[in-house]
């Protein structure tokens, strides 16, 4: 027998780690209640059991937050605001240094604690989530410190909301607390009812190093106070990581309330190999991407996509891997794989795994001894699965990817893109120049070359598409837990109906004034789909023109055109700064008429108005090239790309106040970062806009990259709004519009941005123009390149 031989036929004896100190810590914690305000309380409401997943053991039990619950917290928290808001940096960095500290002295018992908890695997609570949770609170701390410095006038918003899921209790935690209390918020939480266990463990620390009462608030519960707590109006902000269903439903409950809210959703994330990849690397990969914590990632490579001639060979050595795995008691530090983290998950899974072989796939499984008791789902991998299954499309949350084949390296970049997700991409090849560019094209907040499932606190987390959006980590994280310096003014009304309106007239009544104007589509000027006008008015209620009444199909042509633009994103950002510079040349060339215009409309500064233009132009052409990503310090050896991608096609809705300058202060950062825009017009000014159709078309600004609509701001915006190819939407209206919107943006969970349905003076450059624009214009890609051995 060789050495070889030996190893293979090796069985390990059990290791597991001691569960005493936490199972005594359990015990004498025979009803999980809250914190709030520093104290901890009795639950008044109903109780769940909490289970051990991999024993079926009842641990104990946890309150389920009942309103009166849920309203203590947000008082407390709301009363706790403005003097922790107020600390120096320096302060809330001490409070964030000696959480990390404490973290860090009890990681034994932490991990421990998780693991009887959630039924992942001991190593990995213990060699990934507590360390990393200890690492994010370090890493903000630093931010704390240099909030002043780094965020000059920029603010606390208040008490956030924030709501975690199970599959990691502790680690989003500390992804969701971290940042906010380092930015100054204060913060009631919910963690998720099937793993309370840490939080709670986490608030005693919290008490025990003397954070303030009130600072941090845990109410526990499911989804019931889940949904008090995101819909309370004490709250500023919500901040949820979750399944994209009640993504959807969050982002509905509170449209319109002034919310901020970042969304971590779902994934079914594309795991690509190519022919030229270190194969033995990436089948490690596999075993990382999709059988690490059961499979219960948002980010796990669930889509293995593999380059037709290595499929076979590909697939033989992961068959040959799981007959490796070891699957059984979490606590033993040999097990690859653990419990799921219920019966009701297992089931769920295996629902999705009958679907899939009723579908023609085949299961392949790896030959594990099963657990006799505990809801284990043995790790595996279907074959024969189209891109059109289920289990294509649906997450399965479980240790069980499925995989598709391809020949070209465009197919794989099809295929990855073949999905409403977009969290995350692993690309597996030893060609550096495919790597990167797949990397590129790939729709995704995240992506691994040659590596899968990397986290660092620094380096910016999140998901583009149905995915959701903001990030988590580093400079971008941090963002979201801030408010801009601004200046709001005075609400807007909601929109006038519409006057006069009439068949397209066709002809002008008055020299100097085109009554005939249409909208600009595709690089065209075009007649509205409706065949309609209506009666733009000047100062005084003079009738200016007629302006074309576009309809739902006329924005749909638009998004279709801007789609067909795609290009534009690719061409340099010199070359976008060059059609910026040029634009404002040729508008420029005509700013006496711009400013005539302006003045029948009866704004009150129309030279200004035009000469800020000009200005605001030359600034997003100078940005272009400089509004640039980073290189993020995250783990040694590995270079991080923080990179600001374009969205793709998106829906601005321009003020009224300022018809001109409004506009093109949406038009131009969208378009300086390389997005397509289909922008509706101010409705009580639209022949401004008209006017602009020549200056662009003079511009050498390609066919259907910048595209305007008149009519009726509402109706289009809610057309825009509902578009699953818009990416993202910007709204100035009104208030009522403002919960229109954000109601409509659901489907596809598109980024809005909204000023509130509150006025802002744009010649003002603090308020009218500015990075705030730039960085709502894109959205921030991790690039993860690990180098060396
Ligand atoms: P879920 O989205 O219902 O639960 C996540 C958290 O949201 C929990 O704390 C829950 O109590 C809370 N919640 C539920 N409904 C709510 C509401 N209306 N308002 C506010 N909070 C609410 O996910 P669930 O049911 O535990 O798992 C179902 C599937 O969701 C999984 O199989 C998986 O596909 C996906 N999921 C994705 C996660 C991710 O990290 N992206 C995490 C957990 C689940
Ligand atoms: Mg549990």
């Amino acid at each position: 027998m060789t050495i070889k031989d030996l190893m293979q036929t090796m069985d390990y004896g059990p290791a597991p780690e001691s569960a005493t100190e936490a199972l005594a810590w359990i015990a004498d914690r025979p009803v999980i209640g809250h914190f709030i305000n520093g104290r901890f309380t009795a639950p008044e409401g109903e109780m769940a059991e909490v289970v051990n997943p991999a024993t079926d053991a009842v641990l104990t039990r946890v309150g389920l937050g009942t309103v009166a619950e849920v309203d203590a917290a947000v008082q407390a928290a709301r009363a706790a605001f403005p003097k922790w808001a107020a600390l120096p940096g320096h302060d809330r960095a001490r409070y964030l240094y000696a959480l990390a500290r404490h973290v860090q002295k009890r990681e034994r018992f932490l991990s421990v604690l998780e693991t009887l908890d959630n039924g992942k695997t001991i190593r990995e609570s213990r060699d990934i989530d507590v360390p990393l949770v200890a690492r994010h609170f370090y890493h903000h701390a630093g931010w704390a410190e240099l909030m002043a410095d780094e965020f000059p006038g920029h603010s606390a918003l208040g008490v956030c909301g924030q709501i975690i899921p199970w599959n990691f209790p502790l680690l989003m935690l500390a992804w969701k607390v971290a940042p906010a209390l380092a930015a100054g918020n204060t913060v009631v939480l919910k963690p998720a009812d099937l793993t309370p266990l840490t939080a709670y463990a986490f608030a005693e620390i919290c008490a025990e190093i003397g954070l303030p009462p009130g600072v941090l608030n845990i109410v526990n519960g499911d989804g019931a106070t889940g949904a008090l707590i995101a819909g309370h109006e004490g709250v500023a902000k919500v901040a949820f990581t979750g399944s994209t269903e009640v993504g959807r439903v969050i982002r509905r409950q509170i449209a319109g309330s002034g919310k901020k809210l970042s969304l971590e959703l779902g994934g079914k994330s594309p795991f690509i190999v190519f022919e030229d990849a270190d194969l033995d690397a990436a089948v490690e990969g596999v075993v990382d991407a999709i059988w690490f914590n059961q499979g219960e990632v948002c980010c796990a490579g669930s889509r293995i996509l593999v380059q037709e001639g290595v499929a076979p060979r590909f697939f033989d050595r992961l068959r040959k891997r799981m007959e490796t795995l070891r699957i059984g008691d979490p606590l033993d530090k040999t097990m690859d794989v653990g419990a799921v983290v219920s019966r009701k998950q297992l089931a769920r899974i295996h629902g999705l795994l009958a679907q899939a072989e009723a579908e023609g796939a085949t299961l392949h499984r790896a030959p594990v001894q099963m657990p006799a008791q505990g809801a284990f789902c043995a790790p595996g991998f279907l074959t024969g699965t189209a891109p059109a299954h289920t289990v294509s499309q649906t997450e399965i949350f479980g240790p069980v990817a499925t995989t598709l084949t391809f020949r070209t390296p465009d197919e794989a970049i099809t295929l990855a893109n073949d999905t409403r997700y977009g969290l995350a991409a692993s690309v597996w090849s030893q060609n550096i120049d495919r790597a990167i560019e797949v990397a590129a094209k790939v729709k995704a907040g995240v992506v691994w070359i040659n590596a899968t499932n990397i986290f660092d606190a620094g380096a910016p987390f999140g998901g583009y598409r149905e995915s959701g959006y903001g990030r988590e980590g580093g400079r971008a994280g941090m963002r979201e837990y801030l408010a801009a310096p601004a200046r709001p003014g005075k609400p807007r009304p909601d929109p006038a109906p519409l006057s006069g309106v009439a068949p397209h007239a066709g002809k002008a009544d008055r020299a100097g004034i085109d009554v005939t104007a249409k909208l600009y589509i595709g690089g065209k000027q075009t007649r509205a789909d409706g065949g309609q006008s209506y009666t733009a008015t000047g100062k005084g209620g003079v009738a200016l023109g007629q302006a074309a009444l576009a309809n739902r199909k006329d924005v749909r042509n638009a998004v279709e055109a801007a789609g067909k633009a795609s290009g534009w994103g690719g061409v340099t950002a010199h070359n976008r700064a060059q059609v910026l510079y040029f634009l404002a040349e040729n508008l420029s060339q005509r700013a006496e008429e711009f400013t005539a215009a302006l003045a029948a409309c009866g704004t009150p500064k129309p030279a200004e108005e035009v000469a800020a233009t000009l200005r605001r132009a030359f600034w997003y052409a100078a940005q272009a090239d400089k509004f640039d990503g980073a290189v993020t310090a995250t783990k040694s050896n590995h270079v991080t790309l923080t990179v600001n991608e374009p969205f793709g096609t998106m829906g601005l809705i321009a003020p009224d106040e300022a018809p001109l300058l409004g506009l093109m202060s949406l038009i131009l950062p969208a378009i300086a970062m390389g997005n397509r825009v289909v922008a509706v017009a101010s409705q009580s000014h639209p022949l401004i806009a008209t006017r602009l159709y020549q200056v662009l078309e003079t511009s050498d600004i390609p066919g259907g990259v910048v595209n305007l609509l008149t009519g009726a701001r509402d109706e289009l915006a809610k057309t825009l709004a509902e578009h699953d190819d818009v990416a993202a939407l910007w709204y100035c209206g009104s208030a009522s519009g403002v919960a229109m919107v954000e109601t409509a943006s659901a489907g596809n969970l598109k980024p809005v941005w909204t000023d509130q349905g509150l006025t802002r003076d744009w010649l003002d450059p603090a308020q009218g123009q500015g990075r705030e624009f730039l960085h709502r214009a894109v959205q921030v890609k991790t690039i993860w390149l690990p180098y060396g051995a």
